[in-house]
């Protein structure tokens, strides 16, 4: 049954909202920990669809996985008796790839769907294959699969032609058990980058230069058991930043990394909003309509991408013209047609978007066209006047832990509801009246 938000607009957001482990990074640990055949246990796991598909992905190869809580695993991988992950698991999520490097690392050969499209654009993987060709895999497409082999896997030299998290990542994975040394040049330098360098390196692999565009592996031989805790996600905490300062609320953010949010603060500050930064969250408030200003979508530590429809939505309600230039992804704007619907004026030329600010939305019946965007259209909702409704909801809940328990605990009138319930939005809206 599918379910979508239903949304009262117009409460300001006031009170603490307690940030989950980052997704992103949990998705290239979960990978990591099947590399040695002993037990590593992973903490502060965000309870989201892309973890638990990812565990079931690891599962299905015979990976030992035993869940002590929703945020706590313990994983074995010496039970592990497949290096095959079909395309159902690619399909449910992308990121089921960083199997490629981690079995290729490990077992010298993996074969994985190649992953299709996605919402935001055609996302190839030719930087990761160029990666385990470079360390001696072969890597063949064939039959929608990606097929890896290597009789060893020498350290290398490589330098990607893109700034890829996934391939950083996957080239990490397959390099840390390769023999001697691999440098990767321009490589991705998000926060999650970094965590899955620290998780290996507590595992006995020898990784330098995470969080920096060169980062240099000496291969070693075998992984060893290891208790890990995930890194707090930026990307929800950002999200809690741009909703805090759209309803004009005042929220403490807690269980945040602050300098990993700096992109994000100080685009609020210049257009107008309070961030006050403490050791391990960050307080945002505002009071009053906020300014406009020029948002260009950068690998970290720029603005990021996963905040781009988010911070958009703020703009759209802003004081004056702004701009968003989305220079990650190609397809990255299809929320905008339906926050026309809700009174937005913003006109996409290529990868631009020109945001005419409007003093206020009003509810509407919209649809979440991706994960990021999904959780923007929850931000406009809450601030629009009126009931909106959110469909496709699936998508949000792939990122977003309780999203809408948490927003609750922050004061919003928000609901999940099965689709189509006209009873249960009737009795919804009874409750707001
Ligand atoms: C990761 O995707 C994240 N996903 C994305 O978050 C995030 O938007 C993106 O990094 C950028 O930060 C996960 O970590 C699971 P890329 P990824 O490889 O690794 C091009 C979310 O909302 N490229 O850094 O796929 C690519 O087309 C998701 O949580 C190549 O050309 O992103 C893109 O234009 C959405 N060849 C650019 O690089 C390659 O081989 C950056 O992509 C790989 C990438």
């Amino acid at each position: 049954m599918e379910n979508q938000f239903i949304i009262k607009g117009g409460t300001p957001l006031n009170g603490e909202v307690v940030v989950g482990g980052a997704k992103n990074s949990a998705l290239g640990i979960i990978a990591a920990a099947i590399m040695t055949d002993e037990t590593v246990t992973i903490d502060n796991l965000p309870d989201v669809r892309d973890i638990n598909v990812l565990l079931e992905a690891i599962e299905d190869i015979g990976a030992t996985v035993i869940r002590e809580n929703e945020h706590r695993v313990k994983i074995n991988g010496s039970t592990i008796n497949d290096i095959t992950i079909a395309y159902d698991a690619i399909k449910k999520i992308r990121a089921s790839y960083y199997l490629l490097g981690a079995l290729l690392g490990k077992y010298k050969r993996a074969n994985v769907a190649l992953p299709g499209g996605c919402d935001i654009g055609s996302r190839p993987i030719d930087q990761h294959l160029k990666g385990f060709r470079a360390l001696g895999a072969t890597a063949n497409v064939e039959f929608g699969m990606v097929n890896t082999y290597a009789v060893d896997l020498i350290g290398s030299h490589i330098y990607l032609d893109v700034v890829s998290v996934g391939a950083t990542i996957n080239i990490m994975l397959a390099a840390c058990l390769a023999k001697g040394r691999t440098v990767i040049e321009n490589a991705a330098k998000e926060p999650h980058i970094v965590d899955v360098a620290n998780f290996l390196n507590s595992m006995g692999a020898n990784i330098k230069g995470a969080g920096t565009d060169k980062i240099r592996i000496n291969g070693v031989f075998k992984l060893h058991a290891s208790e890990y805790s995930i890194v707090p996600d930026m990307i929800e905490a950002g999200t809690f930043m741009v909703a805090a300062a759209a309803t004009k609320g005042d929220v403490l953010i807690k269980n945040v990394i602050p300098k990993h949010l700096e992109a994000i603060s100080v685009k609020l500050i210049e257009i107008g909003a309070k961030v006050e930064e403490y050791d391990d969250a960050v307080r945002v408030y505002s009071d009053k309509r906020l300014g406009h200003t020029q948002i260009k979508t950068l690998p970290y530590p720029g603005f990021p991408t996963d905040m781009q429809p988010q911070i958009a939505t703020l703009l759209a309600l802003s004081e004056g013209t702004s701009t968003v230039t989305e220079s990650i992804f190609e397809n990255r704007f299809k929320y905008v047609d339906e926050l026309a619907r809700m009174g937005s004026t913003i006109k996409v030329e290529g990868n631009v978007a020109i945001i005419e600010g409007v003093a206020g939305f009003t509810g509407a019946a919209i649809t979440a066209p991706d994960l990021r965007a999904g959780a923007a259209l929850v931000i406009a909702g809450l601030v629009a006047n009126g009931f909106t409704t959110v469909d496709s909801i699936k998508y949000i809940e792939r990122g977003y832990e309780n999203f809408e328990k948490k927003l609750t605990g922050l004061g919003a009138s928000i609901e999940k509801i099965p689709v189509d319930d006209e009873e249960a939005v009737q009795k919804f809206k009874l409750k707001c009246s």
